[in-house]
């Protein structure tokens, strides 16, 4: 169709349709490449376009035989294959080195989910980050299958695809999972093949309504990073674990969880500078032994970031980890549940914050489809206070006495987020996790934030619009919070 790619599984029919948009980006800076001596192709049968080659007509004359050794003697599998950019949630996008033998890795993980020649995957997350192109299509040309690629990911078409085309397997990232459970309810719910889910992100709450709603479907939840050296995946279906410490695995790739300051932003040191792991049941840094095995490669032209999730002297002197930036928790019976990100927790009144637990019950709420939760620093007091981006479902006003007693019954008080702000829509990355950066800079300040504002109220017990008044008896501490 004019949508969607089909990537058979003899390779013999490749169909795009994205170019006509892609061309006019590659025109605007097609005399810097030409200067630089960059060949351009586009994936069509002809182009009109001088100095760029069409690139379709080139594939079908060529050979199906292997390509000679020589055109590859100087590439090993520790050789770059691609760049990913990380998404940035928290930062500006980092293009990853990916190496070969990333590549074979990540290619693998489908098979080590069950996923047979026979099943049939549908990807409809972009090509440009990890999960799509190294999981999914990766995958699928290490598995041999066939691939139902959708231009862009579509809650309301998600289902009607998958029966279309005989789906088994698919694949979801960040909230793309609450997208499909936020649909209105069909009869056919649960009419489809899908039987295995890969991604990572789900939410606890959200992971049980997925199943009842769209039956049993196993959800191989994983944790890894594009640039990581270090990844956990399913083991079972137990809900909300990523995975289970496995002692093969940890000890061919070492890891361990180290206590952190979530203030500071920095690991705990004792008095001989070392780190220290953090108990079983506590949350911890999740880092990863660089070794030959489970290899660093760092960002592309970017020593200065490479540098910074290098962490030395963590259990001995002078040994070397990468640090993920994760907060993960490891239970008693050794399953491990992913946190936060270093950045999404914050610090209120000398308590942690954990950004996704406080949005999950944000959206318990009835009026709240979205919540995107941060903190913000309110001049004279330490740490950071919560604060929410939300999104109302259709035909809904924010409802300040429900949400209050929400957030009031199921959160501490340090948790609760003190203001909040109702927006059109929330900001995203191209895999659907949500922006932060610009919310926090752009803090309460009725004066400066453009959208309805609300703050909660404690002496009224609800929420109340957030007036120049009260903002201001915040500034001058007249407001206690
Ligand atoms: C899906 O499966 C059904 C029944 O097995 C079959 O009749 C149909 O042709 C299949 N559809 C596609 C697109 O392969
Ligand atoms: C994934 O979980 C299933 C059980 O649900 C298990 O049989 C399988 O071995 C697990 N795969 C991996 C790679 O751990």
């Amino acid at each position: 169709s004019s949508k969607n790619v089909v990537w058979s599984k003899t390779f013999n029919h490749v169909f795009f349709s994205v170019f006509a948009e892609l061309q006019d980006a590659v025109e605007e800076v097609l005399p810097t490449l030409r200067e630089q001596g960059i060949s351009v192709f586009i994936l069509s049968e002809s182009c009109s376009i001088q100095g760029i080659d069409s690139l379709s007509n080139k594939i079908s004359q060529a050979s199906d035989q292997p390509l000679s050794r020589d055109l590859r003697a100087n590439v090993n599998i520790r050789s770059t294959a691609l760049y990913i950019y990380t998404s940035g949630t928290t930062g500006l996008p980092k293009a990853a080195v990916v190496t070969h033998e990333r590549v074979w890795a990540a290619s693998f993980i489908q098979a080590a989910c069950g996923i047979t020649a026979e099943d049939i995957f549908y990807i409809n997350l972009p090509l440009y980050h990890s999960a799509g192109f190294l999981i999914g299509l990766s995958g699928a040309i290490e598995r041999g299958m066939t691939v139902i690629l959708k231009r862009k990911f579509s809650a309301s078409q998600f289902w009607d695809d998958c029966r279309k085309h005989n789906v088994t397997v698919m694949q979801y990232i960040g909230e793309t999972m609450r997208y499909l459970c936020n649909t209105a309810k069909k009869d056919n719910d649960k009419t489809h093949k899908v039987r295995v889910a890969i991604g990572n992100g789900i939410r606890t709450d959200v992971w049980s309504e997925f199943l009842s709603r769209f039956g049993d479907i196993k959800v191989r939840e994983l944790y890894a990073a594009t640039e990581g050296n270090i990844g956990f995946i399913n083991y079972t279906s137990k809900i909300g674990a990523v995975g289970r410490v496995n002692f093969v695995h940890r000890f061919f790739f070492p890891y361990t969880l180290i206590k952190f300051d979530i203030e500071k932003e920095e690991p705990v040191r004792n008095a001989e500078g070392l780190c220290i792991e953090a108990a079983r049941g506590e949350t911890g840094l999740l880092v990863g032994k660089i070794t030959r095995r489970s290899p660093f490669v760092g960002y592309a032209g970017n020593q200065q970031q490479t540098e910074k999730k290098r962490l030395r002297d963590v259990l001995k002197k002078g040994d070397l980890y990468f640090n993920t930036g994760d907060l993960l928790r490891f239970d008693h019976e050794n399953f491990v549940y992913f946190q936060d990100r270093v950045g999404d927790t914050f610090r209120w009144k000398g308590e942690n914050v954990a950004t996704s637990e406080v949005a999950d019950i944000l959206t318990t709420a009835p009026c709240i489809l979205e919540a995107n939760v941060y903190g913000v620093k309110v001049e004279g007091h330490e740490g950071r206070i919560g604060m929410a981006a939300v999104t109302l479902k259709e035909g809904q006003d924010f409802d300040c006495e429900a949400t209050y007693k929400q957030v009031t019954s199921y959160l501490p008080v340090y948790a609760r987020p003190r203001f909040i702000r109702i927006q059109p829509c929330l900001e995203m990355t191209g895999t659907f996790k949500m922006k932060k950066v610009r919310l926090v800079e752009e803090g309460f300040n009725p004066a400066h934030v453009k959208d309805p504002l609300f703050f909660l109220d404690s002496e009224k017990k609800t929420y109340v619009p957030l007036t120049e008044e009260i903002y201001r008896a915040i500034i001058s501490l007249e407001i206690k919070l």
